[in-house]
């Protein structure tokens, strides 16, 4: 079930703007929390290199990967954030390919990305819509291709009540069940090596690294 709060959040782009911008307060701010898969990409990959960003949303975070010089492409399912994307990059000045699709099936070719991201989106998801989306990005990535996620983790100590009342009042049923669950389980299942992993905000957020292997071949793992 939606809370009457997310509902709002999703529905008025300058209200979800202003939850995220409070939230991303614990990691140094929106620009900070929308960079870091970015930042890890850049330590992996070159300049130039294909790189997916996958659940885009207004396209914040893929244009912290266009501002590293990765060629990005940014995929939603909602065409109202695709617009949204593609008016902030007109600004900017940054090109990115935007493609409406479904993260589980993304209309994009076997193999044709050195890097994918998937930021604040995973939790979105139930157990099984998640595998189908891991099991995509393998299937999009190279062998030898990067996969970087960042989200919520299961805080404890001073964190764990903020982040409570902060599913309670803008996630859903699928964010508990996400948070219940192991990320670098569900991405070692898909077939990937987990290479890095990083506690954010005091433990309530979380940045993963992981790997196609390089003998992996373009097909997905069973
Ligand atoms: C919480 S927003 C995150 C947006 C962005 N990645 C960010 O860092 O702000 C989640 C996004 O996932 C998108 N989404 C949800 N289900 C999807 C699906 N099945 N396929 C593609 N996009 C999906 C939503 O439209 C929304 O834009």
């Amino acid at each position: 079930m939606s809370s009457p709060l997310r509902t709002l959040a999703y529905r008025h782009r300058w209200f979800y703007e202003a939850v995220t911008a409070t939230s991303s307060l614990s990691v140094g701010g929106p620009t900070r929390l929308r960079g870091l898969g970015a930042a890890w990409l850049a330590d992996q990959l070159p300049a130039g290199a294909a790189v997916l960003d996958l659940c885009c949303g207004g396209g914040e975070a893929a244009l912290a990967l266009a501002q590293r010089g990765f060629a990005v492409s940014g995929l939603d399912v909602a065409p109202r954030a695709l617009d949204q994307a593609r008016e902030r990059s007109r600004r900017m000045g940054l090109p990115v390919t935007w493609v409406e699709g479904l993260a589980e099936d993304p209309p994009l070719p076997a193999g044709s990305q050195s890097g994918v991201q998937i930021s604040l989106a995973l939790h979105e998801f139930s157990a099984g819509e998640r595998a189908a989306v891991l099991h995509a990005c393998h299937r999009l990535l190279q062998p030898g291709g990067w996969l970087v996620i960042v989200d919520l983790h299961p805080a404890t100590g001073v964190m764990a009540l903020p982040q409570q009342l902060f599913c309670s009042l803008f996630e859903t049923e699928t964010a508990l069940d996400f948070l219940a669950g192991d990320l670098a389980a569900e991405v070692t299942a898909a077939g990937f090596d987990v290479r890095r992993r990083e506690p954010l905000a005091g433990g309530a957020l979380q940045r993963l690294l992981a790997q196609k292997p390089a003998d992996a071949g373009l097909q997905p793992a069973e």
